[in-house]
């Protein structure tokens, strides 16, 4: 399973990188006007510098337009940025229009926005690079959002789509284990998630106990 991070912030997309587990990076209009980011130059500019950052990862940029030419001249000019920009598109009839274009263009993308099985199987007959199923929005409502992805992935293997499944809206350590035990091709989420990860008590506790031991051991 792929790791992506979720979010516009240049530190924290370093600090993943660094890690060495980076495969990418999700931003969407809401990250973007967190990290004060306004102004198609300065947005264009702060793309280019993420996609400098993650080297050949991949970084969904998200396309404003809602009509089907605004949306294919927003992808293009993004597209162009750097090869390995992916255009977002949200789960709207246009948007299922521009995804054909674009595969047939060979410009990938990622449907965002997507909170049904039905959804998922239009995207991936439109030809979408990536899917993003929003887990936490959908657990939001008292549903469940990685029932969905199970379900998603069911669907994609036993119809043989290509299409990726990034489980979007992760918000916690658990939700990137459930995602991959439900088929899940990639994970997209907030760096304190993957951060996350990392902790066990017992695995602190065992450190302790082994450099104490160790100093034991210095001292005959
Ligand atoms: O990028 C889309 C998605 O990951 C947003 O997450 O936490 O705002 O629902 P969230």
């Amino acid at each position: 399973m792929k790791f992506f991070i979720d979010t516009a912030n240049l530190s924290e997309i370093k600090e993943a990188q660094d890690l060495g587990i980076l495969d990418g990076v999700t931003t969407n209009p809401s990250l973007m006007a967190k990290e004060k980011i306004t102004g198609q130059a300065n947005v264009f500019a702060h793309y280019k510098a993420i996609c400098d950052i993650v080297e050949d990862g991949d970084v969904s940029a998200e396309v404003i337009s809602t009509d089907f030419e605004g949306i294919i001249k927003e992808g293009k000019e993004l597209a162009k940025l750097a090869d390995n920009i992916v255009v977002k598109v949200p789960m709207i009839k246009d948007g299922i229009k521009a995804i054909k274009w674009f595969d047939s263009e060979g410009i990938r993308t990622n449907c965002t926005l997507v909170f049904s099985a039905g959804q998922a199987i239009l995207a991936a007959k439109a030809g979408a690079t990536y899917l993003s199923p929003f887990v936490g929005r959908v657990d939001d409502v008292t549903w469940d959002g990685i029932k969905l992805i199970e379900e998603i992935a069911a669907i994609y293997s036993m119809q043989g789509y290509m299409t990726e499944i990034l489980a979007a809206s992760i918000r916690s350590p658990l939700h990137i284990v459930q995602a991959a035990k439900a088929g899940a091709d990639v994970v997209t989420c907030p760096l304190s998630s993957i951060m996350g990860l990392l902790n066990h008590p017992l695995t602190d506790i065992g450190l302790k106990k082994f450099l104490e031991d160790h100093q034991k051991s210095l001292q005959g």
